[in-house]
C-alpha cells in the first residue's frame, strides 16, 4: 500500500509544562491543509484566524492556507507585510494589532505566522500582547525559520539601537514546517538557514558537524532526504534545549553561539545587508578564534569552523576589508541585549559539542582578538 502523504510527517514534541507543550510537525505537503488541521486540533475554539505573511510568501502560499482554514469552518483572512528585516519594528506590531482587531479577532481566536523568521517573530509578539495573549501557529517557510526561529517562543522586534531589543516569550500552539515551500527559497536564503543549522551542529558535537560536512552537496541543493533529516535534527536539538531552559537562564544561552558578533555585523552594516545567517557565520569564526586565544579550545577549532563555512559557501573571513573593523564591532556588541556593564556573557566552544557561557569584559575580548 502506498503510504498517504500524512504518513511522511515527522513529529517532534517541545516538552514544556502544561498547555505550553506543543508539537513541531515536519511535512512534505504544502502548508495549507496541514496548517488548517493542526490549527483545528490545537486551537479548536478559534472562530477567526488572521494569517500574517509577507509579500514574497503571500503570492506563493497564502491563498491556499487561508482557503484550507476557511474549509474548517473558520473565518480566515491574510495580512501581507513588506518582506525584510526592516519590517521587524515596533510600528509593524501596531499594524498587525490594528488589522487583527479590525477583523474581529477575539481572545479565543488565533494568528498564523506564514513566513520566515521575520514574520514569525512579529506575529508571535503581536499574539503575545493582543488581548494579553492569543494563540498562534507557526508555519515557517524559510530554512532558518524551520531549523531555528519557529521553535522556542522567542518573539519580538528590533530597535534602532539593536536587534531583538523588544519582545516577549510566547510559545506557539504548534509548528507546521513544510519541506515543499523551501523549493522557492532564493539560494542565499538557503545558505542563511544552513548557517544557523551549522551553529546547531557545532553545539551538538563532532558527529553532527561531520554529518553536515558529509552532505554539503545534498544540503546546499536542498535534496529531500538530507534536508528533512537536517531540519528534524535541528528541531530535536532546539526543542530539548528549550524544554530544559525555556526562559533562557542557563543552557539556552548557548544557542547564542556566534550571535554576539553576528548581531554587531548586522547592526553596523544595516539590517539586511548581510542575511542573519551570514552575520552569524562570521560571528562563529570570531567565537572560535576567541575560544582558541583564551586557551579554552585546542588550536584548529577556528580552522574547522572556517573550512565548514567555506564548504557551504558562507562568509568565513571576518577580517575582510569590506567588513567593520574590531573596535567598531566591540562598540556595537556593547549595545547587544546580552551585554551587561563592561562585559557580555560570551558563548565559547571548548570543542564541537562543548559550549561554555563565560562572562568576559569587552576590553579583554578586544585585547585577545586584536593581536
Ligand atoms: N525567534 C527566534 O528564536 C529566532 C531565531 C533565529 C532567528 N530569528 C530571526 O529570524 C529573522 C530571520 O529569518 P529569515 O532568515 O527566515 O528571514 P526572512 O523572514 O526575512 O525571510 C527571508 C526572505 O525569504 C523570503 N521567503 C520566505 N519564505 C519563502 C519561500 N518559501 N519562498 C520564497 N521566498 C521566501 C522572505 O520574504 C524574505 O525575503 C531575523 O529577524 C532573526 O532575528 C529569530
Ligand atoms: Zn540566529
Amino acid at each position: 500500500m502506498t503510504p498517504k502523504p500524512h504518513d511522511a510527517t515527522t513529529r517532534v514534541d517541545v516538552a514544556l509544562g502544561g498547555e505550553r507543550a506543543y508539537p513541531v510537525l515536519l511535512t512534505d505537503e504544502l502548508p495549507g491543509e496541514p496548517v488548517a488541521a493542526e490549527l483545528a486540533r490545537a486551537v479548536p475554539r478559534a472562530r477567526r484566524v488572521l494569517v500574517v505573511t509577507d509579500d514574497h510568501v503571500a503570492p506563493l502560499y497564502a491563498d491556499a492556507v487561508v482557503a484550507a482554514i476557511a474549509a474548517t469552518g473558520r473565518e480566515a483572512t491574510a495580512l501581507t507585510l513588506p518582506h525584510g528585516e526592516e519590517t521587524k519594528a515596533l510600528g509593524t506590531i501596531g499594524e498587525v494589532v490594528d488589522a487583527a482587531l479590525a477583523r474581529g479577532i477575539l481572545r479565543g481566536d488565533a494568528l498564523v505566522a506564514l513566513g520566515g523568521g521575520v514574520v514569525g517573530d512579529i506575529t508571535g509578539f503581536a499574539a503575545a500582547i493582543l488581548h494579553r495573549g492569543v494563540a498562534f501557529v507557526q508555519a515557517p517557510t524559510t530554512l532558518l525559520a524551520q531549523v531555528d526561529s519557529s521553535v522556542g517562543g522567542k518573539t519580538g522586534v528590533n530597535h534602532a539601537t539593536g536587534k531583538n531589543l523588544i519582545g516577549a516569550f510566547w510559545q506557539p500552539r504548534a509548528v507546521v514546517a513544510s519541506s515543499r515551500v523551501l523549493g522557492t527559497l532564493p539560494a542565499r536564503e538557503v545558505r542563511c538557514g544552513l548557517a544557523e543549522a551549522l551553529k546547531h551542529a557545532f553545539l551538538e558535537g563532532e558527529e553532527a558537524v561531520r554529518w553536515c560536512r558529509d552532505r554539503v552537496a545534498a544540503l546546499t541543493t536542498l535534496e529531500g532526504d538530507a534536508t528533512r533529516a537536517l531540519v528534524a535534527r535541528c528541531v530535536r536539538y532546539k526543542a530539548a534545549v528549550v524544554a530544559a531552559d525555556e526562559r533562557d537562564h542557563g543552557v539556552r544561552a548557548t544557542l547564542n553561539l556566534g550571535h554576539t558578533f553576528g548581531h554587531a555585523f548586522e547592526l553596523l552594516l544595516g539590517y539586511g545587508a548581510l542575511t542573519h545567517g551570514e552575520a552569524v557565520a562570521l560571528g562563529l569564526v570570531l567565537a572560535a578564534r576567541l575560544s582558541e586565544r583564551l586557551g579554552v579550545a585546542a588550536p584548529g577549532l577556528e580552522e574547522l569552523v572556517v573550512d565548514t563555512l567555506r564548504a557551504f559557501g558562507l562568509p568565513h573571513d571576518p577580517d575582510a576589508a569590506d567588513l567593520p573593523a574590531l573596535p567598531a564591532l566591540i562598540d556595537a556588541a556593547r549595545g547587544d541585549k546580552k551585554a551587561e556593564g563592561d562585559g557580555v556573557a560570551f558563548i565559547l566552544l571548548h570543542a564541537p559539542g562543548r559550549p561554555e557561557v563565560k562572562q568576559l569584559d569587552f576590553a579583554r575580548i578586544a585585547a585577545l582578538l586584536g593581536g
